[in-house]
């Protein structure tokens, strides 16, 4: 396994992840890499380690640049298991004794996963990493997405290590920004940030501001996250999407999801796909039975409203749909339209507690549920309509005061 040069002395020895699809939770359909980087100086430095049972891929990148055995110290920039899994292996292979440092969260976290691991960890607002030529520089950021979380910056070489801020899930040999098309960047970025920060963005809109602010900003000429391509061609590119996307600014978009039972509530949803269209809106029709939690929080990410359909079973909302909202409401979305609608058969209590679920979300709700019973069909589809007018006329307003 070889180790790729980022600039002189700086190293990605990082692993590629071609299998997961599974990311606690969140589907990673183009799998994912842990990256890891070395820095080369009077002292040795490794930043970051990669998940366990990816060690043997690590210390052999390494191994290309220097016998492990001679690294001097680790930066642990996050505590995450993806990232620290491997770190009581590899401080068996460099040497156990070894300073470890992290912020004073991580060094908390890092002996609460690895009790027995006699880490020699080091608070690097305590003690400064030794250093040789190059300096270390740290930035506080907490929550995003752990309470661990820092940022290091090499100010000699302008390269910002930025744990998982500005990473993206993207297995592959291209290592940088100018090897991958823009378009797809994009959109893994935005799946990444969906799924991962979206709960953050208050925290994240703090530490742009801090960077931005503190002159930091023009220092950077690379930026190298702990998943995903480094971005040397244009960094400015990826922190200018972060700055909109905690704005969560609404776009004149809808999303349409459901589950169904008889196709009556998949009915339901193509009713609403076309109204909403026929109204100019940028519509995603999302079927629970051909997609995954997670693609419905990415499209929803930069939606101005998520309707959202549901049979009745059981007295129930569709298992389905009940996981999906957990997760939704778990990423605490804001600046949102929701609606819900469902055919029954003889109770129809799914879509009340949809609703009851999206109120709870603090989404906005112009109308209440709409419910059809047994097969929808006209005039029943009349409340339908209704609801999908009602919601474009919603759009339009938040987009315009947005
Ligand atoms: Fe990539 Fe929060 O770990």
């Amino acid at each position: 396994m070889e180790p790729v040069k980022i600039t002189d002395n700086v190293f990605w020895v990082g692993a590629v992840d071609y299998d997961i699809r599974d990311f606690h939770g969140y589907l990673t359909p183009k799998g994912s890499t842990y990256n890891a980087y070395l820095v080369v100086d009077d002292v040795v430095t490794l930043i970051d380690t990669v998940r366990h049972g990816f060690e043997d891929e690590l210390l052999s990148r390494i191994s290309k640049v220097i016998d492990p055995a001679k690294i001097d110290q680790v930066i642990s920039n996050h505590a995450e298991m993806d990232h620290s899994g491997s770190l009581p292996g590899i401080m068996r292979a460099i040497g156990a004794d070894k300073p470890v440092y992290a912020s004073a969260m991580g060094v908390k976290n890092l002996h609460g996963q690895f009790p027995g691991a006699a880490l020699n960890l080091k608070d690097v607002a305590k003690e400064t990493p030794r250093t040789g030529k190059y300096t270390f520089q740290f930035l506080d950021t907490k929550m995003i997405h752990w309470p661990d979380s820092m940022f290091t910056f090499l100010p000699e070489r302008g390269i910002l290590f930025s744990q998982d801020g500005f990473g993206l899930h993207y297995a592959s040999v291209d290592r940088f920004d100018d090897q991958v098309p823009a378009e797809l960047l994009r959109r893994l970025a935005v799946n990444y940030f969906a799924n991962i920060l979206t709960p953050y963005t208050a925290q994240i809109g703090k530490v742009l501001e801090t960077v931005k602010s503190s002159g930091l900003l023009e220092k950077i000429r690379i930026i190298c996250p702990d998943h995903g391509v480094v971005w040397r061609a244009e960094p400015s590119k990826i922190v200018n999407l972060y700055g909109r996307l905690v704005s969560q600014k609404p776009e004149r978009k809808a999303v349409v999801v459901f589950d169904t039972m008889w196709h009556s509530t998949e009915y339901m949803a193509r009713e609403l796909t076309d109204l909403l269209g026929s109204r100019g809106v940028e519509t995603v029709y999302l079927s629970l039975k051909h997609c995954h939690r997670s693609e419905v929080a990415t499209e929803a990410y930069e939606a101005a409203a998520v309707l959202v359909g549901t049979p009745t079973i059981n007295n129930q909302m569709f298992p389905s749909i009940a996981d999906l909202l957990c997760y939704l409401k778990s990423l605490k979305m804001k600046n949102k339209i929701g609606a819900s609608f469902g055919s029954y058969g003889w109770s129809g209590e799914g879509a009340k507690l949809v609703q009851a679920e999206l109120a709870a979300m603090g989404w906005k709700l112009p109308s209440p549920e709409v419910r059809v019973q047994w097969v929808p069909q006209e005039p029943s589809l009349e409340p339908l309509k209704a609801l999908g007018k009602t919601v474009a006329d919603e759009i339009d307003k938040i987009v315009t005061a947005s």
